[in-house]
């Protein structure tokens, strides 16, 4: 079994992976291409996820975009097509997209916080994540977003290092590695829970806001 450190020193990343505030030259992630993550993720053994994947789904979308969405994991039908946010919760992201001007793939790059699915949709576990999260990092590296839109409590509690409650994360612009985040409802709950689906919209306009205010060249 890989372990998480052959999976970091593979892709050139350093121990301090975590300092989420710091600048990406001073975080150890060393250059890689689109293809050398394609390749790693694919072959990747580096938690328990592997044994039951179908393959690992590591995102979808323009790869120069100023919008990063990041999810959770894998479903079914996403193991199943090998593209983050293919089942209902990817249609209902899609709308939400939509009703900010937004679409998959032109200015959007869509992926989650763990590759691999975790059976029976459960969460996944820290152990997974933190193996999981020298990808995401590289992807952050390789797109340059301007704006992160963090879906639900594990990708805002991963990115963020927190473990504060979603209900107090969303509502305000916070910085991971100096780039705006902005935390909403995961789309899955959201089908099952109307009531929040008007502070999602609230989340949406903050973070297009956010976007507008931001300087055209940053
Ligand atoms: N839920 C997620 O978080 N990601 C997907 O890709 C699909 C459903």
């Amino acid at each position: 079994m890989t372990t998480r450190d052959d999976v970091f020193s593979e892709l050139g990343i350093g121990p301090v992976w975590r300092l989420r505030e710091a600048a990406p030259e001073q975080t150890g992630v060393a250059p890689c291409t689109w293809e050398s993550l394609a390749v790693a993720v694919a072959r990747c053994t580096a938690c328990k996820l592997s044994a039951t994947r179908t393959q690992g789904v590591l995102g979808v979308g323009d790869r120069n975009a100023d919008w990063l969405i990041v999810g959770e994991a894998p479903g079914a039908e996403e193991d199943a097509q090998g593209e983050p946010f293919v089942g209902q919760a990817g249609k209902l992201l899609d709308a939400m997209l939509a009703s900010i001007g937004l679409a998959r793939g032109n200015n959007v790059y869509i992926t989650n916080v763990v590759k691999s699915r975790p059976p029976g949709n459960r969460n996944p576990e820290p152990d997974e994540i933190a193996a999981c999260m020298p990808y995401l990092l590289a992807q952050i590296e390789l797109v340059r977003p301007k704006l992160i839109l963090a879906l639900g409590r594990v990708a805002a509690q991963s990115l963020l290092d927190t473990d504060e409650a979603i209900g107090r994360l969303r509502g305000g612009v916070h910085r991971f590695r100096n780039i705006p985040l902005v935390v909403t409802y995961h789309p899955a709950y959201l089908l099952r829970s109307l009531t929040d689906k008007a502070r999602a919209w609230e989340d949406l306009c903050l973070a297009r806001r956010t976007m507008q205010s931001l300087a055209p060249d940053s």
